[in-house]
């Protein structure tokens, strides 16, 4: 069985998108239409990868994965002359090893599958030559599939250069070729630019085959969607709505209940366990996981966190760089930022940012605080309006709370600080020094007095100021 080289055309100047940042680096999903090319094509274990790129190869490099087993090589098009020129161009690199296939993928196709992928490879024999081909009702733009009367594959027609009959025809090119390398390079060095766009078109390649008895073959994606393009930014949108829905079926599959599934945006990678629900307008970016039951309220963000079982997150939460255990609650409107570890049964209430801290099992900080670089004990109470002073303006230091404290509201801890087991800070404390275990500790405490001449000041004349 000889091995697979895939050579990716990724040289295509992407005019149409009207933006500084190369069209095959454009997300879908939160990822580089490239790295989904990339990443699918090594589902295949393929011996080599080769890209065909025009310009900005450093930033290209950056979104693509290496892959243990293979290897990648670059080869650059210097002017966009077409696909077939784009194919030359790797010429050399293909030429090391002719005893290989060749499966060819665009990176601006990026939600070809790899199930469709190694279907392809599976029908096309060692010395087929194979095309994915696919029927729409609308082909506009595509090249098209002219068949014999017995249905033999005899060109591949641009709809530029296409008679009105041959306009009709429904089944169209996905570009995705399989090719013995040999043949490939005999072929391609063939290629003439006489045609509509005077380029040097890849798909004729397949009158090469025809006229040298190669038989050509053709396989079918098992949905549209692998195979759509991406040109302007209004086909980026419709592809990455393809990718949504392509993520919430596989969700639903695992048990997951989405409200609204055109209301939700994975932004790279969701895991989630069965009888998870989510809300709608809720979005996920970069590794999210969810355990099993835990809930995500409306209007949420959730980024690089992992939550555990039958944790809720109520709406407007923002959560970033969070560890979250079993049966906590957090929210409405908390922010938890990188370097949040909460334990279980922990409560998170409204207007609560923790940052860089860990909380243990079943501590509560309920209402408008700020937690940052703390270590909270288990089942500590934290009040109202509790603050970390965490900056002294050049430097972080350390909050440590120890369990079964009680911080009263309306407290500042002055870091580095510690609260012993047990303690209890008075509200309106500014804690400067360590609190002892078991004991009350307050600061400044003013003690209360009632001023028994004093009058509520009241505007002069304002009666008269009324009727303006
Ligand atoms: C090509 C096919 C067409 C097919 C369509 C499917 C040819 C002649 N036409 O047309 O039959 O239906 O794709 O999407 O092959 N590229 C380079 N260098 C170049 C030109 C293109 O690397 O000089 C790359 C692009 O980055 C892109 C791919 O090749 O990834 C396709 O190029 P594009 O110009 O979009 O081809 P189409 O005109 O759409
Ligand atoms: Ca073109």
């Amino acid at each position: 069985m000889n091995e697979l080289t895939v050579l990716i055309l990724a040289a295509g100047l992407g005019k149409r998108m009207k933006s500084q940042l190369p069209k095959v680096l454009h997300p879908i999903g939160g990822k580089a239409m490239l790295t989904h090319v990339v990443e699918t094509a090594y589902q295949l274990k393929p011996k080599r990868l080769i890209i065909v790129y025009g310009q900005n190869k450093e930033q290209l490099q950056s979104a693509v994965p290496h892959h243990p087993g293979c290897e990648v090589l670059w080869a650059h098009q210097d002017k966009q002359l077409g696909t077939g020129h784009a194919v030359l161009c790797a010429l050399p690199l293909i030429e090391q090893d002719l005893n290989q296939r060749v499966l060819i993928l665009y990176a601006d196709v990026p939600l070809i599958e790899s199930t469709t992928l190694a279907q392809f490879l599976q029908n096309t024999k060692e010395n087929q030559f194979g095309l994915l081909t696919a029927v729409t009702q609308n082909p506009q733009g595509f090249g098209r599939i002219v068949r014999s009367s017995q249905g033999a594959i005899e060109k591949i027609v641009e709809e530029k250069d296409a008679t009105d009959s041959i306009r009709q025809i429904k089944e169209f090119n996905t570009g995705m070729m399989l090719v013995p390398a040999n043949l490939l390079v005999k072929w391609v060095k063939n290629l003439t630019p006489h045609n509509a766009q005077q380029e040097y078109y890849l798909t004729d390649i397949v009158e090469s085959a025809v006229s040298s008895k190669i038989s050509v073959v053709s396989t079918m994606p098992k949905n549209l969607m692998e195979v759509l393009g991406v040109n302007s930014r209004e086909q980026q949108m419709f592809v990455e709505r393809c990718f949504q829905q392509r993520v919430v079926q596989k969700l639903f599959m695992e048990g997951v209940s989405i409200k609204d599934p055109a209301r939700m945006e994975v932004r790279g990678e969701l895991n989630c366990e069965s009888d998870v629900e989510i809300d709608v307008n809720v979005i996920f970016e970069g590794k999210n996981s969810l355990g099993m039951g835990t809930k995500i309220g409306a209007n949420s963000i959730l980024i690089d966190s992992q939550l555990g079982k039958n944790v809720t997150v109520l709406p407007f939460s923002f959560i970033e760089g969070a560890r979250i255990e079993d049966n906590s609650v957090i929210g409405p409107f908390a922010r938890l930022r990188p370097g949040t570890k909460l334990a279980e049964g922990v409560r998170i209430g409204n207007f609560v940012e923790i940052k860089n801290a860990q909380i243990d099992a079943h501590s509560k900080i309920n209402h408008l605080s700020y937690i940052g670089d703390a270590v909270v004990g288990k089942r500590v109470n934290v009040g109202a309006g509790t603050i970390t002073c965490n900056f002294d303006g050049a430097h972080k230091h350390q909050t440590i709370i120890g369990d079964d404290a009680h911080i009263g509201s309306d407290t500042q801890l002055v870091a580095p600080v510690s609260v012993g087991e047990g303690a209890t800070l008075a509200a309106g404390t500014t804690l400067t020094k360590d609190a002892p275990p078991g004991k009350l500790t307050m600061s400044q405490q003013l003690s209360q007095r009632t001023l028994e001449n004093w009058v509520r000041p009241s505007k002069i004349d304002s009666d008269s100021n009324r009727n303006e």
